[in-house]
């Protein structure tokens, strides 16, 4: 969660960042309505569309030869944490056989989700939840760009992020809270999560003692394989 070009572009650093002034922000190509309730997509995340795509054996860069398809040929993913729905309407758009669906735990940004669905023409399903509590069944993938930003690292750039809701930032645990829980909640084959680089390795030793196998280090994005689900 890094302030980047969408936050230094600012005349002032005690401005609003340009999205929310505008609206609208980019991810992997799109536009996204974004509000104050939701977090501005960032360049990192993106990797988690290439992720998906390499996973289902598409191509993801021209010029990269895609992998073996990984995924069942109508996978069902899930991604926690949605917010704007940037990285759930954009694999719904990427990969159209998928099932997609999203959690939020704030309605708020549900309703925006909600709307950029509509505007970019995709049906997903949205539920309101604390992680997996109210999700119904095991999906294939799990996606979450959680919060993970820990309150206490000193090269945080607080004053920037402000404008930022804190839930969608800010987790507890040296940030890692909810992404352990996530990790003790999924059954899904594949879980996808971002975090930062300074956390991978407390997350790859947490996720193992759990019986997950770590496949890949992409960027902010790990991957994980559960040979047991
Ligand atoms: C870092 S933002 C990511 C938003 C979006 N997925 C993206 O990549 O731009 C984290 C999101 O997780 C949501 N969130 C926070 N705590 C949660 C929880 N306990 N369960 C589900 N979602 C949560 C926040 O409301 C926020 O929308």
């Amino acid at each position: 969660m890094f302030a980047n070009a969408k936050f230094w572009g600012r005349k002032r650093r005690q401005d609003p960042p340009k999205a929310y002034t505008l609206g609208i922000s980019d991810f992997y190509g799109r536009d996204f309505i974004v509000t104050p309730d939701v977090l501005i997509p960032r360049p990192e995340t993106e990797q988690i569309i290439d992720t998906i795509l390499n996973l289902a054996g598409k191509p993801y860069l021209p010029g990269v030869k895609p992998s073996k398809r990984a995924l069942p040929p109508n996978p069902t993913i899930l991604d926690v944490g949605t917010g704007s729905g940037c990285i759930a309407i954009t694999i719904k758009k990427e990969l159209p056989e998928a099932e997609v669906h999203a959690t939020d735990i704030s309605k708020k940004a549900l309703q925006t989700a909600q709307k950029n669905a509509q505007n970019h023409g995709v049906h997903l399903s949205f539920i309101i939840s604390h992680l997996l509590n109210n999700v119904k069944f095991t999906p294939d993938v799990i996606v979450a760009n959680l919060p993970y930003v820990d309150k206490d690292w000193d090269w945080l750039d607080k004053e920037s992020l402000s404008f930022e809701p804190a839930i969608a930032l800010y987790a507890a645990d040296h940030g890692l809270k909810l992404i352990k829980e996530l990790i003790d909640a999924a059954s899904s084959k594949y879980l996808i999560l971002e975090a930062d680089p300074c956390q991978h390795q407390e997350i790859i030793n947490f996720a193992t003692k759990k019986g997950l196998q770590h496949l890949e280090t992409r960027g902010f994005i790990l991957t994980f394989y559960n040979p047991q689900a």
